[in-house]
């Protein structure tokens, strides 16, 4: 039992609506205290002898856009792949959303609600864009096998019900118009929104996004990086993997940095901009053209 939530409730529910309120003031600020969407400390990773995360420590807090940066072998990838339970880290904790969830599968995680980007691979080539988007919503579904396969009315209810959420999905992504195109004839860029469509199919809490802008033009970046803020503004937290420091730094509300394994610095966009280790490990040039 949460005993602070509890006792903070108590007036809540004997006494006026001044006390109400008041009481319900506390839970807001004791759930605020501890709304962190992900909580990594002491996080190591050895792989054959090599450190790959060196007691990393950091949060995510609930509702906002954390960018993970660094550069190349820093343990970027290495973090998302504990995180999301395919690695175990020699030692530490990870909390999502206040469970440790070190040892539990990648199953089990998604399952509380932590979904990682799909790229290219898990994208059906040969489906349209609209049955990608089913695909991956009937794998949230309620209705068993039987009911799908004698077509009882609350297979034909999903069914109606699944089909507006993909299409809700598809209009948030701007992929409207090429719901009936074979995903094998989207553009690279496309291609990529859709594979971020098949994860908000799995109603992620917490997205993980690695490098979604790698090998996009200008223009498909753009319309990338709206997306994500359109993401974070629907209420979904997001941890993005990303070298384009023009997205990164205008997008995120809050940056980890991470150099050989262990973290260097974490704060706000224009803290980290000014950092001198930040600069000196990573951003160097790479900071004047995001500033440019
Ligand atoms: N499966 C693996 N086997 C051996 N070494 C690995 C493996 N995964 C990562 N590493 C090593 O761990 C370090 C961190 O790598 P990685 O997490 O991929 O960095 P980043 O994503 O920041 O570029 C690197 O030195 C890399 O060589
Ligand atoms: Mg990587």
């Amino acid at each position: 039992m949460n005993v602070a939530t509890t006792v903070s409730r108590a007036p809540a529910s004997t006494a006026g609506a001044a006390a109400a309120s008041a009481g319900a003031m506390a839970v807001a600020a004791s759930a605020q205290h501890r709304c962190a969407a992900l909580a990594l400390s002491g996080v190591t990773v050895r792989i054959s002898g090599l450190v790959a995360l060196n007691d990393v420590h950091f949060e995510v807090q609930a509702g906002q856009i954390v960018s993970l940066i660094g550069p190349n072998g820093a343990g970027k990838t290495t973090a998302f792949n504990v995180i999301s339970g395919y690695m175990r880290p020699s030692a530490g904790r990870i909390e999502l959303f206040g469970e440790n969830i070190v040892g539990r599968s990648p199953h089990e995680i998604a399952a509380r609600g932590l979904v990682r980007s799909f790229q290219r691979t898990s994208v059906f080539n040969q489906s349209t864009v609209l049955d990608n988007i089913l695909i991956a919503l009937h794998m949230q579904g309620r209705c068993g096998l039987l009911p799908a396969l004698l077509r009882l009315p609350s297979f034909r209810r999903e069914e109606r019900a699944l089909r507006e959420q993909a299409g809700q999905i598809l209009d948030f992504l701007g992929l409207s118009r090429r719901a009936g195109e074979l995903a094998a004839n989207l553009s690279y860029g496309e291609q990529r929104l859709l594979g971020v469509g098949i994860a908000l199919a799995a109603k992620p809490r917490l997205l993980l996004l690695d490098e979604p802008a790698a090998g996009l033009n200008p223009s498909e970046t753009q319309a990338f990086k709206d997306m994500i803020r359109r993401i974070g503004d629907s209420g979904v937290t997001v941890l993005l993997v990303e070298h384009d420091m023009h997205m990164v730094m205008s997008i995120s509300d809050y940056i980890v940095v991470l150099n050989q394994g262990q973290r260097i610095a974490d704060g706000p966009p224009a803290h980290i901009q000014q950092h001198p280790e930040v600069i000196r490990a990573y951003l160097g040039s790479g900071l004047k053209r995001a500033q440019a």
